[in-house]
């Protein structure tokens, strides 16, 4: 295994192009703490959603701020079985926060200036103790402007689709390809032309566009841009 140094490593890109996936790989194979920015994108939604606060009218904006101010307790949790969860207090929303309608709406709750400022804090001061990889849309560009390896992830829209399908008929979620299809339309649209943040690639970010390959090929391109960036050849676990 190469060693990597206590870097921070963005990962952005468009919706469903495995993100999470890829971050969760590295943070495994080299021992960095994993974060996924959008889940807490997704909670504060959920709140919304619960709250009576977002509907067909709009987002009621005062409600929802004086809701994150009075201390909406959301943060992740990591059982022995490796996996990192969201909670709202004690409350494990993990699977709540993936379903579709929560899907529809986190786009628009996303947009709202106070709900990043609200989620930028809350990720930084998850992300003191560094070693850290983060996925979302606007890492490299806003939440940590300064971090030492950004990547940018693409896939064909034909593929991304796929992708989002299979993953929610696997967890038992009802879908169509038309909806998934045109929720991840609307989604990269909402998300790239924003006011705030907009999903953007960094100037110095590298592209990885995983359309035709396989995990191992991720981990493959990752660990060659490790080498060739911090001048790592190899390590034998010996300082
Ligand atoms: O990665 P995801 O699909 O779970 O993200 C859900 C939504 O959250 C996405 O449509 C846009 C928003 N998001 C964001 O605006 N900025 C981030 N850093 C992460 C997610």
């Amino acid at each position: 295994m190469i060693a990597v140094p206590d870097i921070i490593i963005a990962v952005d890109g468009w919706s469903s192009t495995g993100k999470s996936t890829f971050a969760k790989m590295v943070a495994k194979h080299f021992g960095f703490l994993y974060l996924d920015s959008g889940a807490m994108y997704r909670g504060v939604t959920l709140l919304a959603m619960e709250k009576g606060l977002i509907g067909a009218e709009g987002i009621r904006e005062d409600e929802l701020k004086a809701e994150l101010d009075a201390g909406f307790d959301l943060h992740f949790e990591r059982p022995a079985d490796g996996t990192t969860q969201l909670f709202s207090d004690s409350r494990n929303i993990e699977k709540e926060i993936r379903t579709m309608e929560v899907s529809s709406y986190v786009s628009p709750i996303s947009a709202v200036a106070f709900v990043r400022s609200w989620v930028d804090e809350h990720l930084h001061d998850f992300s003191k103790n560094g070693r850290v990889i983060m996925d979302g849309r606007d890492i490299g560009t806003t939440v940590f402007p300064n971090a030492e390896l950004k990547i940018f992830m693409t896939a064909s829209d034909e593929v991304r689709a796929q992708r989002r399908y299979d993953e929610l008929i696997a967890k038992g979620t009802p879908a169509s390809m038309e909806e998934v299809s045109k929720n991840l339309k609307e989604r990269d649209y909402i998300d790239s032309h924003r006011a705030t943040s907009p999903l953007r690639r960094a100037e110095d970010a590298f592209e990885l566009d995983n359309s035709e390959m396989t995990m191992h090929e991720e981990l493959v391109w990752i660990q060659g841009l490790i080498q060739g960036k911090f001048g790592i050849l190899d390590y034998d676990g010996r300082d």
